[in-house]
């Protein structure tokens, strides 16, 4: 089954002006495997700038500009939130969505989160939507209740048929951060069961899905990692705030 291969880069709350024109230059130099596309993640305040620098420096068309979070809100009384419509004018193609961060700091439900996705398609963006299980639930041998408990609520929101325009990042969060990645044996095994999950619903839309995986993922283990048959790309923390690594992550990456 051909499917895409994506890397993204989540910048979290950091990087700068001088960090974005950085890794447009360097990234303009990368060679990027056939059907490999890269997202890069900025702060908000940034976004208008990557997207300026990116025309300007005639970036390659298979890099994209991605935002860390959306509203589900179309517009309105919400201070501080950002709307599908904005992400659109300055240029963004992706969102991520449902963050660990964004579910365990800013509550967010998987309810939130599904409308979210929702909000995301409906606008013609592409959600990265999060999922993952904390330590604990993963030595209780809960993993596959609590990634179905996040992933039927958007089923049921959006429809199985959506997920055809939908990209999956399976971040254990546990891993997030901490320097301890999953191992690839791991890591496959649970996103195999995502597949399977979204096969239950339909075989053909869960065989179209891209699955990246996110959790310290580096230039030392993504080889490995991104060799995983149900393993699509990578979402990547700390390592893309670093040119030079990133691009080395996106090299490794190929689209079957
Ligand atoms: P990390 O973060 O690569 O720094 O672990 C990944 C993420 O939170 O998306």
């Amino acid at each position: 089954m051909k499917r895409q291969a994506i890397v993204a880069a989540n910048w979290k709350m950091n990087g700068s002006l001088p960090l974005i024109k950085e890794m447009i230059s360097g990234l303009n130099s990368v060679k990027l495997a056939e059907n490999v596309n890269v997202v890069v993640c900025p702060s908000t305040p940034f976004l208008s700038a990557f997207a300026l620098n990116a025309k300007n420096e005639n970036l390659q068309a298979n890099i994209h500009l991605g935002a860390q979070n959306v509203s589900e809100h179309k517009s309105g009384a919400y201070t501080g939130e950002v709307s599908t419509d904005m992400l659109n004018e300055v240029f963004v193609n992706y969102v991520i969505v449902g963050h660990s961060e964004r579910r365990s700091i800013y509550k967010e439900t998987s309810t939130q989160v599904a409308h979210k996705v929702k909000a995301v398609l409906n606008a013609g963006l592409t959600p990265i939507l999060c999922i993952g299980e904390s330590e604990n639930e993963r030595t209780s041998e809960q993993t596959d209740t609590v990634l179905a408990s996040q992933l039927q609520p958007v089923i049921d929101v959006i429809g199985i048929e959506k997920f055809i325009d939908v990209v999956i990042a399976y971040e254990p969060v546990w891993a997030i951060g901490t320097g301890k990645t999953a191992s690839p044996e791991m890591a496959q095994a649970t996103h195999l069961f995502i597949r399977q999950f979204l096969a239950n619903a339909n075989e053909l839309i869960a065989n179209k899905v891209p699955l990246l995986y996110g959790g310290s993922v580096n230039a030392a283990n993504c080889e490995e990692l991104f060799a995983q048959t149900d393993i699509d790309g990578g979402l990547i923390g700390g390592a893309s705030l670093k040119v030079d690594e990133f691009k080395i992550i996106c090299s490794s990456a190929k689209g079957s």
